[in-house]
């Protein structure tokens, strides 16, 4: 839907595509019939444009470029700043904004809300290529990192590791719906580290999100100022996630996600270094439970595009409308009841599983704000959230 809604506005844009074609044919003479952009984007297929494989790099590029602009057109940069402010295609400086989570937490969603914004190239699941693994410390602490900063920086070079993964796990791409819209049409470029490195270059917005870093790491992120970033926590009661990876296939077996003492050890650290770094970094971190955030979405993702520095557009609100309302759609889906969605685990789980997690996260529990259900019938009804507190 919210695809649909962007393709009507790239419909529009054809217009604005073939004046800037008509001013570019001195120096691409393939131009020879003005591709018009909602044409790209709606059939896709290189078959359907054989001339879309003439297109060098540089067009692409540019054809995104203005794809951009004219999205943006309306969008209410801070006084005195403009788009090219944020791309570093023009020597600026993106809004950068990393969550930081865990399996099923979530961060679909929420990552998903956020690059609804034009203007947004999404960093989906970047370490995905480590496998089913938290990184902690060495020995993947610092590629990892690494390679966090490389993307936040547009630099694929040194990334073919990842790059190989996706080709055969595009869902790697396909929540950068914008990048994946050109991964359609240019196939031939789409993993090609010099194209995405460009491209990603002329995109104001670049978001992020992580299921395998723990937040001390993102320290280091955070620490370089040049990179300016925004980081969110995103938390989730162990008994919610560990429920919903039971039914994952990839889950079970792999101890940093189905052992609770593991995953409620790792809540604990989290806790540690938020209060550290909501010290440190008073405007540029944050942390919000799933649940807070799922019982009124709007307001909580309101209060955090303030905090990312990014406009709560209309486009975000679509996405929300059309996804928050009902339960529509199978397990990966981010369509749901927000509000039913982060308690099913009081249905799935019966008294005694849930006990065996409450053992094991007695202390993780604690410091979050999540409360123990005392008997089975309590387990089915009760309320499960109390405050917390990272000051
Ligand atoms: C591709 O370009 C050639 C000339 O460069 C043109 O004759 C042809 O019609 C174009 N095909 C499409 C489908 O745009
Ligand atoms: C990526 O694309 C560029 C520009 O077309 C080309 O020169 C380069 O060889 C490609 N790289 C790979 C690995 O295919
Ligand atoms: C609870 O569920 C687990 C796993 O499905 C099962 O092995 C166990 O027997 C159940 N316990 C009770 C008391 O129903
Ligand atoms: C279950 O726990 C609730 C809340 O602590 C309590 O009020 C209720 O009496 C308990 N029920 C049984 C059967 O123990
Ligand atoms: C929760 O709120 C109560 C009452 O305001 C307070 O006494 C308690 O310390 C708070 N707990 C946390 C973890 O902040």
């Amino acid at each position: 839907m919210a695809r649909r809604n962007e393709l009507l506005g790239l419909g529009l844009l054809a217009a604005v595509c073939l004046l800037f074609i008509a001013f570019s044919q001195k120096e691409s003479p393939r131009y020879s019939r003005a591709l018009k952009y909602e044409e790209l984007y709606d059939e896709g297929l290189p078959e359907a444009h054989p001339n879309a494989s003439l297109l060098s790099v540089k067009e692409v590029v540019r054809l995104q470029q203005s794809a951009i602009r004219y999205a943006l057109k309306d969008y209410p940069f801070p006084a005195g700043r403009r788009l090219n402010d944020y791309t570093l295609a023009a020597g600026g400086r993106p809004l950068r904004t990393v969550i930081v989570t865990t399996w099923r937490s979530g961060s679909t969603f929420l990552g998903d809300v956020i690059n609804a914004v034009p203007g947004n190239y999404y960093h989906y699941e970047p370490l995905l290529d480590y496998g089913i693994i938290q990184i902690r410390g060495p020995p993947h602490a610092d590629s990892a990192i690494a390679s966090l900063r490389s993307l936040l920086n547009c630099d694929y070079s040194s990334l073919q590791n990842y790059l190989e993964y996706g080709k055969t796990h595009t869902y790697l791409f396909m929540h950068n719906t914008r990048l994946w819209g050109l991964c359609e049409t240019f196939p031939h470029y789409c993993w090609n580290a010099t194209f995405l490195s460009s491209v990603c270059k002329v995109f104001p917005f670049q978001s992020m999100k992580t299921v395998r870093i723990r937040l001390r790491l993102a320290e280091e992120l955070l620490r370089d100022e040049k990179l300016n970033v925004k980081v969110l926590l995103l938390m989730r009661d162990p008994r919610g996630s560990l429920q919903s990876r039971k039914h994952r296939d990839w889950c079970p077996g792999e101890p940093d996600c189905d052992k609770p003492n593991l995953v409620c050890a790792d809540m604990v650290a989290d806790y540690s270094a938020a209060i550290q770094l909501k010290k440190l970094y008073p405007d540029r971190f944050r942390a919000i439970r799933y649940e807070d955030l799922c019982m009124d979405p709007y307001n909580h993702l309101k209060d955090l595009f303030k905090f990312f520095g990014l406009y709560f557009h209309r486009a975000v609100r679509e996405f929300l409308d059309s996804h928050t309302k009902k339960d529509v759609g199978g397990v990966s889906s981010t369509s749901r009841d927000t509000k039913s969605a982060p308690f099913h685990w009081r249905a799935d789980l019966n008294f005694s599983e849930v006990q065996y997690i409450e053992e094991n996260c007695d202390q993780a529990m604690k410091l979050w704000g999540y409360i123990k259900a005392s008997n089975e019938s309590h387990l089915r009804e009760f309320h499960p959230l109390t405050n917390y507190s990272i000051e």
